[in-house]
């Protein structure tokens, strides 16, 4: 089973995937890493002209480390799960500092970078340097369990032992990249999560989940994800065609992004009561006029939702809300990253 796996999977990718992105075949382990860090939490498609912005920017990791840190997380906006942005750039200094600027070369000195888990460092040193180390994601797993037919939640420690020590086996030691590669675009494009191409698969003759119509049961998971709603009412506080902003800190999402003045709560808020009272007891406002924007905006992430709802708040005395605030104009809205729902919202402030 497993010589025709392999055999059947680089058949493949010699003779039909036809996939290109711009990190393909880059041996660059600059380049390769920072496709990767893009790559973790977000889909190839939107990722794809991010890394050409970054390596335009930054063609270099000195490059990187240098860069203020502001105009980094500013190129990010957008992508989401900002603590890799900050990963990047903290790895970036280790590498200037620690590895006189060469990126490191063995899978453990890669692994020890922030950021850099088993499956990136795997990445990383398959294709930039050739090493054996096999890819083992969501992708990988999934490709594994129905070719393989194996019901092990991969989730369970008996299933994430069983699907690296396989995807070990399967690797070709010769040509780490090439079969790294050609099992995540088998992954991607026919053995998908949903509807995979199973009757043009040249796969299917011995995979065991087509051959035992389990496709669509595989993988298996245990766990169910939690997902936690939460409710970010957002105030723009517009004072003489400025608007308080402030940096977001704390070990909690956009952690170095900027944002508006807040009210989180756990149910949705109705009453204006309540927000009122944040605006007076809080924020210590006492002449203001609100006005209510759209409907929220629903932001999915993987562990939690969050239902993001904008006011503005025009105050005609200037409040003092503490050194954390500054009020910017329209024009030094670009000087500051932003959440993605927020940016989106920018063109709605009164500004
Ligand atoms: N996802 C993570 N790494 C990838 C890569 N090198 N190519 C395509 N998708 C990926
Ligand atoms: Fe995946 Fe279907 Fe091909 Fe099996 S036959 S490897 S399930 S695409």
């Amino acid at each position: 089973m497993s010589a025709l796996f392999i055999k059947e999977l680089l058949s493949w990718n010699r003779v039909e995937n036809k996939r290109t992105m711009p990190w393909k075949n880059e041996t660059d382990p600059y380049k390769i890493w920072l496709s990767e860090i893009i790559l973790q939490q977000t889909r190839v498609e939107q990722g794809w002209n991010y890394y050409l912005r970054f390596i335009e920017a930054f063609p270099t990791v000195q490059d990187l480390a240098a860069a203020p840190e502001n105009k980094v997380f500013k190129l990010w906006e957008g992508l989401g799960y900002y603590s890799r942005c900050r990963n990047l750039i903290a790895s970036a200094k280790t590498i200037v500092n620690d590895f006189n600027g060469i990126f490191p070369s063995s899978y453990e000195a890669i692994l020890s970078l922030k950021g850099v888990g088993p499956y990136t460092a795997a990445a990383i040193a398959s294709f930039a340097f050739n090493l054996p180390h096999a890819v083992v994601d969501g992708n990988v797993q999934r490709v594994l369990a129905r070719y393989f037919g194996n019901q092990t939640p991969i989730d369970s420690t008996e299933g994430k032992k069983w699907f690296s020590e396989k995807a070990q086996e399967l690797l070709s030691k010769k040509h780490p990249a090439t079969y790294n590669q050609a099992i995540m675009d088998f992954g991607a494009t026919v053995c998908k999560p949903q509807q995979p191409l199973c009757s043009d698969c040249p796969l299917q003759q011995h995979c065991a989940a087509f051959q035992t119509n389990t496709v669509s049961l595989l993988p298996v998971k245990s766990k169910k994800i939690v997902v936690r709603d939460r409710y970010l009412n957002y105030f723009a506080l517009v004072y003489k065609k400025r608007v308080a902003i402030h940096l977001r800190t704390g070990k909690d999402v956009w952690q170095n992004l900027h944002e508006f003045a807040l009210l989180e709560s756990s149910t949705a808020a109705t009453d204006t009561a309540a927000l009122k009272k944040y605006l007076k007891q809080e924020l210590k406002l006492s002449s203001f006029r609100i006005e209510e924007g759209a409907d929220p905006i629903k932001h999915k992430l993987s562990h939690q939702t969050l239902h993001v709802k904008f006011y503005v708040v025009h105050v005609e005395i200037r409040p003092n809300l503490g050194k954390d605030f500054q009020w910017i104009s329209r024009k030094e809205i670009e000087l500051f990253a932003f959440p993605k729902v927020i940016v989106n919202y920018l063109p709605n402030l009164p500004l």
